[in-house]
């Protein structure tokens, strides 16, 4: 606390991201990271850039990459708006879109960033308690609001809203915005792009952290009617005209245009999650049905916080939330590769 600060910034309560730990040898499995590289492609395209002409800005718009984005989804340019990771996307979503008199609305277990968003940018919000069995409730949300987002399948639970939800919710809501997070949709999903053209209040965002695997070059993007589009271009001209470096643009570009291969990585990964379910349930955990690159589960007979501090001495890392409560007993296990998904189910035979 000091008297230098502004005043929001007292109030609030900042997002905390999945530990990134110093040491080698872990089986990380905390952080939602795709435990495959990004394509040689990315690499080439990233080397490729490593030239005299970073002594220039960037595009600011990133015209080559909204136009490769553009060409992978079949949607015209000026329908994709692209940041520095999903996160920036959002961030601006909540300002362009979501603050309005009206509280908006989202799931009470959720993208524990939506709730930030709010408090640095201070917009009403109400969260939407999920049913016993942590699905999202269409009925809940048809109700007077100020814009409505949820990921899907949301976070951290894995849960999958059917796209006849989805689009029972746009029928419901035509004033307010809707924003579909689907940072993990490529897992297994079925995604609500194909809407973008009949309802101009949706927006869909999407993320290339976990299905490309570069979650270290930052980049998200959203699609939506040219309206919405314009309304975060202002928001990002407002704040930072060149959100993505050059590295961003050529890489995340190489990878657009490598789809077979981010297809296949996220194929994979959906075998392993099988596999890993099949295993943990058979060592008594209950696991809630996930269409991500994460499952949420829970041991009957052992607490959450515990079995991650047991897995951690084994140089395992996975993801424990104290809160909201009803999340508090599960783990959140993100799928590595076959060999890591064996090496923590060899762990929890120990421990359970
Ligand atoms: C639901 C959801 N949305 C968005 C993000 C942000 O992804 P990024 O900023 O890496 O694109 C995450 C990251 O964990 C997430 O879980």
């Amino acid at each position: 606390m000091s008297h230098y600060w502004s005043a929001v910034v007292h109030g609030l309560t900042p997002y905390v991201p999945g530990e990134q730990p110093k040491l080698a040898n872990l089986v990380k499995l905390n952080t939602n990271e795709n435990p495959y590289g990004p394509s040689p492609k990315v690499l080439e395209a990233v080397r490729a850039e490593a030239a005299d002409t970073l002594r220039l800005y960037p595009d600011p718009n990133s015209d080559r990459l909204r136009a490769g984005v553009a060409r992978y989804h079949g949607v015209a340019a000026d329908q994709v708006f692209v940041g520095n990771g999903s996160d920036e996307v959002l961030a601006h979503a909540f300002v362009a879109l979501l603050k309005h008199d009206k509280p908006i609305l989202f799931p009470d277990i959720t993208y524990s960033f939506y709730p930030v968003y709010c408090g640095l940018y201070e917009i009403a919000h109400r969260g939407i308690p999920l049913t016993d069995s942590f699905e999202i409730r269409v009925d809940d949300y048809l109700v007077p609001n100020g814009g409505v987002i949820f990921p899907n399948p949301n976070a951290p639970t894995g849960r999958l809203l059917a796209l006849g939800e989805v689009e029972r919710l746009l029928a419901g809501t035509p004033d307010s915005v809707v924003v579909i997070d689907e940072a993990y949709i490529d897992f297994g999903g079925e995604s609500a792009m194909g809407l973008v053209a009949r309802y101009p209040q949706l927006l869909v965002v999407r993320t290339l952290s976990k299905s490309h695997a570069l979650a270290g070059l930052r980049v998200g993007y959203a699609i939506g009617q040219p309206h919405l589009i314009e309304a975060l271009n202002r928001v990002k001209d407002s704040f930072n005209s060149y959100p993505l470096d050059r590295f961003a643009q050529a890489g995340a570009l190489a990878s657009m245009e490598d789809h077979t291969y981010f297809e296949e990585i996220c194929a994979k990964v959906a075998r392993t999650r099988t596999r890993l379910v099949a295993d943990m349930e058979a060592l008594g955990f209950e696991v809630l049905p996930s269409g991500a690159n994460f499952i949420l589960a829970r041991h009957p007979a052992h607490e959450g916080a515990e079995l991650a501090a047991r897995l951690r001495e084994r140089s395992i890392i996975v993801r424990h939330f104290r809160k909201p409560a009803r999340i508090e007993p599960f783990l959140r296990i993100t799928i590595g590769t076959d060999a890591q998904c064996d090496t923590l189910v060899e762990a929890l035979k120990a421990l359970c």
